[in-house]
């Protein structure tokens, strides 16, 4: 079954073809970032126009890349949230009607979902798992008892990572996207020079506020030219891949499973990758998804309309929504 995807959530524009969930044939992403620096940040009506800027590039951009007519998708699928309203409303409205005209189905996905289907990707990876899903906009442990079945077993009760991540990010005077640059100035910082606290919360529960509290404890010591930013980046990135790994996996452990992945845009993270990569060495099944496919991309949509899509009775029905 070959899926056509579009993912229109934040800040990029993307489309994709995906044969049976898993077979990446196309992967086309428009990014935005360039446009949002100014901003220091996503300014949710400039990235709705945006997308209709970039939407029919991506579409055409991504037949071509897959070297296929339109007649040979079989259904056509895109993110319905949660994300930006107007940005969300790009992708649906475009691949509604790419479903209308060509006569095929058309399929909604939840954008949290997919992101845990990159895992899928180019992969023979099979539920159940254990998913660290950290995005920009959410932190959660789920536990994939099967493609269709999945249960939120902790989730946070403040900032999500990748959010902590950018405003570290600012306290710092790193240039918007903080996380990826926070990410490479901690690989050259001593990650033991900071004691940075880890939250004590239940273990169904996350909390980051703290951290970014006495981060910014940390930044106000120094002058702003002296600012050790490598250090703290590094003591700032080992504390938040210590909470994360050691909870995943002590819940791994209750839920007697043996297999752990991550998903979201902070999976690129390096730290957290190699952190997740040492639970081999005890046991574990591991699996992080290619780079391109941890943020925003429409392979992954093609992949969670392939085994996971929105329940409901007329797809093309389906309304946008923000939040999860
Ligand atoms: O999944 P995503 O593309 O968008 C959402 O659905 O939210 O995630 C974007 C988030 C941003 O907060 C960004 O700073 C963070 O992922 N991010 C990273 C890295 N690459 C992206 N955070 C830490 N290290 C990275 N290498
Ligand atoms: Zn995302």
């Amino acid at each position: 079954m070959l899926i056509f995807a579009l993912e229109s959530s934040c800040d990029e524009t993307a489309a994709s073809i995906v044969e049976n969930g898993r077979k990446v044939l196309s992967n086309i992403v428009s990014s935005q970032i360039k446009i949002h620096e100014e901003f220091g940040g996503v300014v949710p009506e400039v990235a709705a126009r945006e997308h209709l800027n970039s939407i029919n590039y991506v579409i055409e951009e991504c037949f071509k890349q897959a070297d296929l007519k339109r007649d040979s998708i079989d259904a056509y699928a895109s993110t319905v949230g949660p994300g930006l309203t107007g940005c969300l409303l790009v992708g649906l409205n475009a691949g509604k009607t790419l479903a209308l005209v060509h006569n095929k189905e058309f399929l909604g996905v939840n954008h949290l979902n997919a992101h845990v289907c990159a895992n899928f990707l180019d992969t023979d990876l099979k539920p159940p798992f254990v998913c660290l899903l950290v995005s920009g906009g959410h932190t959660q442990v789920i536990y994939v008892k099967d493609y269709d079945k999945q249960d939120i077993i902790a989730s946070t009760i403040d900032d999500a990572v990748g959010e902590v991540y950018d405003k570290v990010a600012r306290l710092c005077s790193i240039p918007y996207p903080g996380g990826v640059l926070l990410d490479k100035m901690a690989q050259e910082g001593d990650s033991l020079r900071f004691n940075f606290p880890q939250a004590k919360v239940k273990d169904d529960e996350f909390s980051f506020s703290g951290l970014k509290t006495a981060v910014l404890r940390e930044v106000k010591k120094f002058n702003k030219d002296e600012l050790p930013k490598q250090d703290i980046a590094a003591s700032f990135q080992k504390t938040i891949a210590d909470t994360l790994i050691n909870k995943t996996k002590k819940i791994a452990d209750n839920l007697n499973c043996k297999t752990i992945t991550l998903a979201g845009g902070v999976a690129a993270n390096s730290e957290l990758r190699k952190r997740l990569k040492e639970l081999e060495n005890m046991g574990y099944k591991t699996n992080a998804p290619q780079m391109k496919y941890c943020t925003d991309n429409a392979a992954m949509v093609a992949s969670s309309a392939y085994f996971n899509p929105i329940k409901c009775k007329d797809s093309l029905m389906l309304e946008v929504f923000s939040r999860s």
